[in-house]
């Protein structure tokens, strides 16, 4: 058993799929931190995350507007983009916006500290080239280990 696990892609098609791979996991009440430079595949590993929980809205990047709720009668996901928010002054209570047993997946997680719960599962992004990305998966707390696992 191994905490980190690395996973490659070549293209957005692929790091697509393997967001679908990574949604199949999730279960309610997951939160899913999304950390990587501007264009790393934040956004495009949640839309294949929403596609594997059956979201029927095209997933695009939520960052003029903070958080995007995808409701559905069977999965409830917060898509979250914390790009333009730190945490001085920063008052809101995700609480008030999301409902608990839904799954919570943000982008830039780490501007607002004061949001993030303790256990997560993170998944760094880094850029090779154009066209490549490294995946890192790391788990925090038990229910995140299993994800790792199974990926
Ligand atoms: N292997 C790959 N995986 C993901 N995206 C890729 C890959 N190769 C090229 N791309 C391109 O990189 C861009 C990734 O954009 P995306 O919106 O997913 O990034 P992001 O991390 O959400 O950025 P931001 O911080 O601006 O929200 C897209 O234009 C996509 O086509
Ligand atoms: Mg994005």
């Amino acid at each position: 058993m191994n905490n980190i696990k690395i996973k490659k892609t070549n293209s957005a098609e692929e790091t697509i799929h393997l967001g679908h791979q990574v949604g199949l996991l999730l279960k309610p009440e997951m939160t899913i931190l999304l950390a990587g430079d501007l264009a790393a595949g934040k956004t495009t590993l949640t839309k294949g995350i929403g596609l594997a929980l059956g979201i029927k809205a095209v997933i695009n990047s939520p960052s003029f507007t903070i958080l995007k709720r995808y409701l559905e009668d069977e999965v409830k996901l917060y898509h979250l983009d914390l790009y333009r928010l730190d945490d001085e002054g920063m008052d809101f209570d995700l609480e008030d916006y999301i409902n608990s047993d839904g799954i919570t997946v943000i982008e830039w997680p780490f501007n607002v500290k004061s949001l993030l719960p303790k256990e997560y599962l993170l998944i760094e992004i880094e850029i090779i080239s154009e066209n490549k990305r490294n995946f890192t998966f790391k788990a925090k707390g038990r229910k995140y280990q299993e994800v790792v696992d199974y990926l």
